[in-house]
């Protein structure tokens, strides 16, 4: 995975995405010609009556309004706007009547300050920031629909290649779908300023083969094995104050105001995209969260080296 990836809008690659370019096109060639007429004409008439010696005894034309001009600049402009209006209203409804298949991939997402959880409500799978879904081919469609809230305040989802901003409102709820047509990892951002690190949202959908994500699937869907190494880092975490923020099935664990860290491994950043996932930053994030993201609501729990090592041996065996 490659979270660094700049998202990118004109390489879209599933069905609301690919519209919502298409709809720019249109208004980009339209709002473009009106450019080149308009700015020809400045350009015409700069030329050709500009910068002539004058005569101050002589006045020019004095001229005073002419209804036909009036009523072209006023009933073409109209027309535009109109018919943009019109292609606009389309292509939205097109997008936002999309019934929902009896086979589709129901996800819930919920923004948090400041990092995502993402519900797989009938695999009963919960996982953060990283979103992995089928791929759609002709012969095979595969149609994700997300549901989008908020905990706490207004935040924005966006995965420019996928689909078009959605807002995750406190108790709302919001509904955004996709259709992704190519394999690959495509990232997004929370697109609405929600505090601190409103930048540190970073969102990543992998999108799979089906037979690779029917592997994720069930890889998620087991508990992480017990290793016999790890246990005094298990009870440890067990003990702590972790296990009010934080799950891990299968452990006294039960917390919901942090995410979910039954497979914390398998995903490719700390902190909604604050580092990498590595042994090394782990450590250093459970030492001190507000080292890589000041402001972040997980504290530093202030554990000595030696509990911090038997964490760590816990922590990396949650793949
Ligand atoms: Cu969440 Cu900005």
């Amino acid at each position: 995975m490659t979270p660094t990836q700049t998202p990118n809008i004109f390489a879209p690659v599933s069905t609301p995405a690919l519209e919502i370019r298409d709809l720019s096109f249109i208004v980009l060639a339209i709002t473009a010609a009106i450019f080149v007429i308009v700015g020809g004409f400045t350009i015409y008439t700069l030329i050709r009556f500009g910068r002539r010696p004058t005569n101050p005894q002589i006045e020019p034309a004095q001229v005073y309004g002419s209804t036909q001009i009036e009523l072209a600049w006023t009933v073409v402009p109209f027309l535009i706007v109109v018919v943009l209006f019109l292609v606009t209203a389309r292509y939205v409804y097109g997008i936002e009547r999309r019934a929902k298949p009896p086979d589709a991939l129901e996800i819930t997402v919920v923004g948090n300050q400041w990092w995502w959880e993402i519900r797989y409500p009938k695999l009963g799978i919960v996982t953060a920031n990283e979103i992995h879904v089928p791929v759609s081919d002709a012969a095979n469609p595969a149609l994700t629909f997300i549901t989008v809230e908020s905990v706490d305040v207004a935040h924005s989802f966006w995965v420019p290649q996928l689909a078009g901003k959605m807002d995750a409102i406190p108790n709302k709820t919001n509904r955004v779908w996709i259709e992704p047509r190519r394999v690959g990892t495509y990232v997004g951002q929370c697109a609405e300023y929600c505090g601190l690190q409103h930048a540190l949202m970073l969102l990543v959908v992998a999108v799979h083969p089906k037979d690779e994500f029917r592997a994720w699937v069930a890889a998620q869907r087991t508990a992480p094995a017990e290793q016999a190494a790890a246990r005094a880092g298990r009870e440890l975490f067990s003990s702590l104050a972790c296990i009010n923020c934080h799950s891990v099935r299968g452990t006294p664990g039960n917390g919901v105001f942090g995410p979910d860290l039954t497979h914390l491994m398998s995903r490719s950043t700390l902190g909604a995209g604050a580092v990498r996932n590595t042994p090394e930053n782990l450590r250093a994030w459970v030492k001190d969260p507000g080292a890589f993201k000041a402001g972040v609501l997980m504290p530093a729990m202030k554990l000595d080296e030696a509990q911090l090592d038997q964490l760590l041996a816990y922590l990396v065996t949650l793949r």
